[in-house]
């Protein structure tokens, strides 16, 4: 039988993933995120973008949002070297298409209201922010 020696690393509770709850709020946020571009037609052009199945994405950006907010790093570790840049370099993103993006996940952050409401604001806020920046 052998024994699974390794440290694992220790959680941070103080990291903006779990105060804000962890792997189900960002899974539900992705949930909900999915399910606005795909049934708010102001949202058409985003879903456009995206594979006719958007299953895969959305097990996807919880895991990313959960290393990037300081929680499990398996989605970096799964792909390593990749980040935001390289995976959205191939894309054409406008402004509009940008602002969609930053509305749905202020909506989907909103609707899901994890606490403490101010850091899921300023979450919101932030990613809203990197969406914009996203936009040529
Ligand atoms: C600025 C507007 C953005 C647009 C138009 C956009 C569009 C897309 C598209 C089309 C995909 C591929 C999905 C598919 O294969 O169906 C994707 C993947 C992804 N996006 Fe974005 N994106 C934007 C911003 C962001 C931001 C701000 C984040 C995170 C902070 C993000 C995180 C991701 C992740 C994690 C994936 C999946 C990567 C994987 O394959 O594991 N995106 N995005």
């Amino acid at each position: 039988m052998s024994v699974d020696t390794q440290p694992k690393p220790a959680e941070n509770p103080g990291t903006p993933f779990y105060r804000l709850g962890g792997a189900p709020v960002f899974e539900a946020i992705a949930e909900r995120f999915y399910d606005l571009v795909e049934q708010d037609s102001a949202y058409a052009q985003l879903r456009a973008m995206h594979a006719p199945d958007l299953a895969p994405v959305c097990a996807s950006l919880p895991k990313f949002l959960a290393g990037w907010a300081g929680g499990p790093r398996d989605w970096f570790e799964a792909n390593p070297g990749r980040c935001m840049m390289s995976l959205h370099k191939p894309m054409t993103i406008d402004k509009a298409v940008a602002g969609q993006w930053a509305e749905a996940m202020q909506r989907a952050i909103a609707d899901v209201a994890p606490e403490p409401a101010d850091m899921a604001r300023a979450m919101g806020d932030i990613l809203a922010d990197m969406a914009r920046a996203m936009g040529r």
